[in-house]
């Protein structure tokens, strides 16, 4: 078992790391005796559900279960009255907590719940994905979707733990590894030029797949540094969002159909790059070295959607709501920095 501990003050937590945990998770969570309501998805509920239940209820707890649709749909504002009310048949207190038992829209939705129910309640996280397990279990970031956009509606919501199995990404498809990747190689991009030259020497899934452990833990741990800099997202923050504004407006641009939110992220990451690179703000040869690596495991980095159109969803994103936008550039790669500008940047 390996531990981190992401340290917030009042609201640190620890990150645990244990293959396996998820037939013995009662084993990990602490104060016994609440009642826990595990909230999961249809997907995840066949794979884990019956073990993270009987578990907990032999460590002694009293366990309720909400099954959700899976997918992104499902991390709507209008799926919160229903699970608001599932909450209160179940007799959920303020003393009570909840567990986010999925990917990424597990975590966020019931990460929100657990912010604005009873004007906030305990959760803990046990991300199943890949995308889950290195970024977005960790960090507090909570949100639900509105027709109008992803994210929009959300809070600063710390779990009380992070529980990461990396065998439940034994589970996990192709499409969903692949998406996660796109995470991976970012942390490497915006911090560690080493584990950016890991991920590339592995040479793809294959051969990163011995080395699996070392790297999530990584990736943790360099964004619990971030988080621990910067919880609100002012400033250190979000360099995590290196060739996401791009990449969130060219997933907006198809809809969310056509690219995952790693495959537009790796598009982004290599577009922004690449035009950073000829305005002398980033080392020759980082563009390539960053397509190079992505396409390894198996993330595309161009995409046929006229560049003019999609930047119309750069300043609709919520980050940089008017005219003003801070991108995230790499010096290099394993170095990355804000740089102030508009959305006539990507022009
Ligand atoms: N996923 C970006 C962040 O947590 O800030």
């Amino acid at each position: 078992m390996r531990t981190l501990h992401v340290n917030l003050g009042k609201n640190s937590y620890d990150i645990v790391f244990e293959r396996g945990l998820l037939s013995d998770v009662g084993k990990y969570v602490k104060r016994e005796g609440r009642r826990l309501a595990v909230v999961t998805d249809d997907n995840v509920a066949k794979l884990y559900a019956d073990g993270v239940v009987s578990s907990l209820e032999k460590a002694g707890y009293r366990v309720s279960l909400i099954v959700l649709p899976h997918g992104e749909k499902t991390k709507s504002f209008n799926t919160l009255p229903q699970i608001y009310a599932k909450l209160l048949q179940q007799k959920i207190t303020r003393k009570d907590a909840l567990v986010a038992l999925g990917g990424g829209v597990i975590g966020d939705l019931t990460g929100f719940v657990a912010a604005t129910y009873l004007r906030g309640i305990d959760f803990i996280q046990i991300p199943t994905s890949l995308l889950a397990q290195v970024d977005s279990s960790i960090g507090g970031k909570v949100a639900v979707d509105l027709t109008e956009g992803k994210n929009l509606v959300g809070a600063f919501w710390q779990p009380e733990q992070v529980l990461i199995d990396v065998n439940a990404l034994s589970s996990l498809s192709e499409e969903f590894f692949t998406d996660g990747m796109a995470e991976v190689i970012k942390y490497g991009c915006i911090k560690d030029k080493n584990l950016f030259k890991t991920l590339a020497d592995c040479g793809g899934k294959k051969g990163l797949l011995p080395v699996i452990d070392d790297v999530i833990y990584r990736c943790c741990d360099i964004k619990r540094e971030v988080v621990e800099k910067d919880e609100k997202d002012k400033g250190e923050r979000m360099l995590l969002n290196f060739g996401h504004t791009y990449g969130h407006a060219l997933e907006k641009f198809y809809d969310f159909e056509k690219l995952s939110h790693g495959m537009a992220v790796s598009v982004g990451m290599y577009a922004i790059t690449k035009i950073a690179e000829e305005k002398g703000l980033t080392a020759k040869g980082a563009a390539d070295e960053i397509a190079r690596v992505a396409v390894m495991y198996g993330l595309p980095v161009e995409d046929s959607a006229p560049a003019s159109e999609v930047v119309k969803g750069v300043v609709n994103d919520k980050k940089n709501l008017g005219d003003k936008l801070v991108a995230v550039l790499l010096k290099e790669i394993g170095e990355s920095y804000l740089y102030p500008t508009t959305a006539e940047f990507f022009k």
